[in-house]
């Protein structure tokens, strides 16, 4: 597809198609699927990227012309086409605990251990209920209220005994996920109040800045009706693989929130993966640049309360970008590395 033909990262979702972009235990193995939108309705959907017919991407992210580490083709496997990022030991490794640094995990075999060697203080499985895991002691489970779906009496009531902060809607601007209209989003969140939790905002996967934006429209609409909304979430997917350009990219997109909104941010997705280039993920080499310079960064802005990487916990039955933390066993990617260092 010529570069002319592809969209800009603001064009609303197409509802057609989509990818799934994998990777499997340190090979990439990235998974083109048209046609059917089954798998993007709910909590437990396992889509990286959203694609229209065409292959181009839905998600948003930076800008970048880099050149592909990762080929975007049928499901295949072990292909070895981009660099493999091996397992570690933890032992000699440096480990930082950080009241910002978290994780955005699907539970895996290994979570607990994980949880507790990683340095996080906080975690999040974009559900209401913590599915089983038994968080560590000093590492905090954060429900979220995904969809519409669960914003139920039963669940709203659940979750009151799970914290004192409540996550809402996952990128409800963005037709795969939670695909709710700014009013739709409105008219729900009095629901999400009652439980008298500390509230960020539904997270944008883009546009927390942007006049008209769905999040500005959602702002505007909260604030004309008077409710409250305590916090910002927000995603972020960078495109330029360069470690200053993506660290400053994802600078001024947090600057900007906080300058727009004046509340603390909680990024609670974010990585380095092109969407306007196919899904492209970045080499082991260049996250491990990126986690250690945006974690450093980060944590220098006091109006950045939490964040959490994309992804935590490894790729769920075969889906799933390359930027994984930890393995099924438990054993780290260079990533993992980084991140545990991180804070
Ligand atoms: C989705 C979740 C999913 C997660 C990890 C998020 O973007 O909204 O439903 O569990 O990705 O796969």
């Amino acid at each position: 597809m010529s570069p002319s033909h592809r969209p800009s990262h603001r064009r609303p979702p197409p509802r057609h198609a989509r990818l799934i972009l994998a990777v499997c235990a340190g090979f990439a193995v990235v998974a083109l699927s048209v046609g059917g939108w089954a798998l993007a309705s709910g909590p437990d959907r396992d889509v990286a990227a959203v694609v229209d017919a065409n292959g181009v991407p839905v998600r948003p992210s930076g800008t970048s012309s880099a050149q592909p580490r990762v080929s975007i083709g049928p499901a295949q496997s072990g292909t070895g086409k981009s660099p493999s990022p091996r397992a570690s030991s933890s032992r000699g490794t440096h480990r930082s605990v950080s009241s910002k640094k978290g994780a955005a995990l699907n539970p895996f075999g290994a979570v607990r251990s994980s949880l507790a060697d990683s340095g996080v203080t906080w975690y999040y499985d974009w559900d209401a209920s913590p599915q089983g895991i038994a968080a560590p002691a000093g590492v905090q489970f954060v429900p979220m209220i995904w969809g519409a779906k669960l914003a139920n009496d039963e669940t709203l009531a659940a979750v009151k005994g799970r914290g004192d902060t409540l996550l809402g809607f996952n990128e409800p601007d963005f037709e795969s996920q939670s695909n709710l209209s700014p009013s739709a989003a409105l008219d729900l969140w009095p629901k999400l109040q009652a439980t008298g939790m500390r509230l960020g905002s539904p997270a944008p996967a883009f546009g927390a800045a942007d006049d008209g934006s769905w999040f500005d429209q959602f702002m505007q609409g909260a604030k004309s009706r008077g409710y409250r909304v305590d916090f910002i979430a927000l995603h972020w997917y960078g495109g330029d693989f360069d470690t200053s350009n993506a660290v400053e990219q994802l600078k001024r997109y947090l600057q900007r929130t906080w300058d727009r909104w004046h509340k603390p941010i909680w990024l609670t997705e974010y990585a380095l993966i092109n969407f306007s280039n196919g899904a492209e993920v970045a080499s082991p080499e260049e996250q491990v640049a990126f986690v250690k310079a945006s974690t450093a960064m980060m944590d220098g802005l006091s109006f950045v309360e939490r964040y959490s990487w994309f992804k935590f916990s490894p790729p769920k039955e075969g889906g799933q970008a390359g930027t994984t933390l930890y393995n099924e066993d438990g054993s780290k990617t260079p990533m993992g590395d980084a991140y545990r260092a991180a804070g």
